[in-house]
């Protein structure tokens, strides 16, 4: 099988473009280093065709088609805070960039798009679990451009017969994921601050709390998506079923580290949704998704490698 990983450089999408790799498969990566890095592929970069361009040119996004069976799209930007300031940029990404590589994929008849959306979508809502059928009330800019995402995935089922599956990423952390921007994922946050032996920042009281992932958990899924009957237009929500807090994501990176730290706490970022937690039973039913990598046991391999990476700087 031939594969297109859109974004395939990215934190979430290299760890795709490995499992691909190992099993054997032909993978096409399509990435425009904006967040992205070429070292996330050091390891598979002789085995993999790399295509530099961005989903938002159309013509590059047909070229890479070619031949495809599956598209991964996994390209995009991730941040609420960005979003919340500059709600154009993400759109045109996440809305006008999906929209290109859905277009591409029918043309290129491709047979399944796999598309990485969010728990983003589910906003204000405070029901807990998530499950697929509450309605979406995002909260941010981004929330928006994931859920359109999802939509017009379907509308291509519907008006075009394109296999679509939408997957509700929690928050998903692990090694290479980039930490030096001000839009980073908390984990990554936290886990430089502490190498650097400054005070992480805990943006409110704490007491918010995530669905915390790991990303092999997420690759699994992926791989599940492609292949599993009967699950064209679905949306799946990918987490763990639990739900833990910032103070205690923080407490067990500590005990893990062997430090303790005093955080700094800011004001409640703009956009940020109070809980998150998944109901994962519709991935477990229709796809026999099981995260295999506990929080604790995501949460050691993480810090290792921030270490080594840090050492190794
Ligand atoms: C994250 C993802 C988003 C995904 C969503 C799904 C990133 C950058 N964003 O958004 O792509 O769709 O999960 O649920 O991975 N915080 C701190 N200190 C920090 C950084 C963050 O306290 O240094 C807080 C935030 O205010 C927030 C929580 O940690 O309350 C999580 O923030 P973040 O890691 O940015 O993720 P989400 O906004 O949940």
């Amino acid at each position: 099988m031939r594969y297109l990983v859109t974004g395939g450089a990215g934190f979430i999408g290299s760890h795709i473009v490995e499992a691909l790799v190992a099993r054997g498969d032909e993978v096409v990566v399509l990435d425009d280093f904006s967040t992205g890095k070429r070292e996330n592929l050091a390891g598979v970069l002789s085995r993999i065709e790399l295509i530099e361009g961005s989903i938002c040119d159309l013509a590059t996004v047909q070229h890479a088609c070619r031949g495809v069976d599956v598209v991964l799209h996994q390209a995009a930007l991730t941040s609420v805070p960005r979003s919340v300031e500059n709600p154009l940029e993400t759109h045109a990404v996440n809305v006008d960039g999906t929209l290109n590589v859905l277009l591409a994929a029918r043309q290129a008849k491709v047979r399944r798009v796999v598309v990485a959306s969010s728990a983003a979508v589910y906003g204000q809502s405070p029901e807990l679990p998530k499950t697929e059928s509450m309605r979406p009330e995002p909260l941010s800019p981004y929330g928006v451009t994931k859920y359109v995402a999802e939509l017009y995935a379907q509308v291509f089922g519907r008006a075009y017969g394109l296999e679509n599956v939408s997957l509700r990423y929690f928050n998903v952390f692990g090694p290479r994921q980039d930490a030096r921007s001000p839009y980073s994922g908390v984990l990554s946050k936290f886990c430089t601050a502490l190498l650097a032996g400054e005070p992480p920042t805990i943006y409110g009281d704490g007491t918010q709390s995530r669905d915390f992932v790991y990303v092999e958990n997420v690759v699994q899924a992926n791989l599940l998506a492609c292949q599993a009957p009967d699950v064209s237009g679905l949306t799946f929500n990918i987490g763990t079923g639990r739900r833990v807090s910032l103070q205690e994501v923080l407490d067990s990176l500590t005990h893990i580290a062997g430090t303790a730290v005093s955080p700094k706490h800011l004001p409640p970022r703009a956009g940020d949704i109070l809980h998150s937690q998944a109901d994962i039973s519709r991935a477990q039913h229709y796809l026999g998704y099981r995260p295999q990598v506990s929080f604790e046991e995501g949460l050691r391999r993480t810090w290792a490698w921030y270490r080594q990476h840090s050492a190794a700087d």
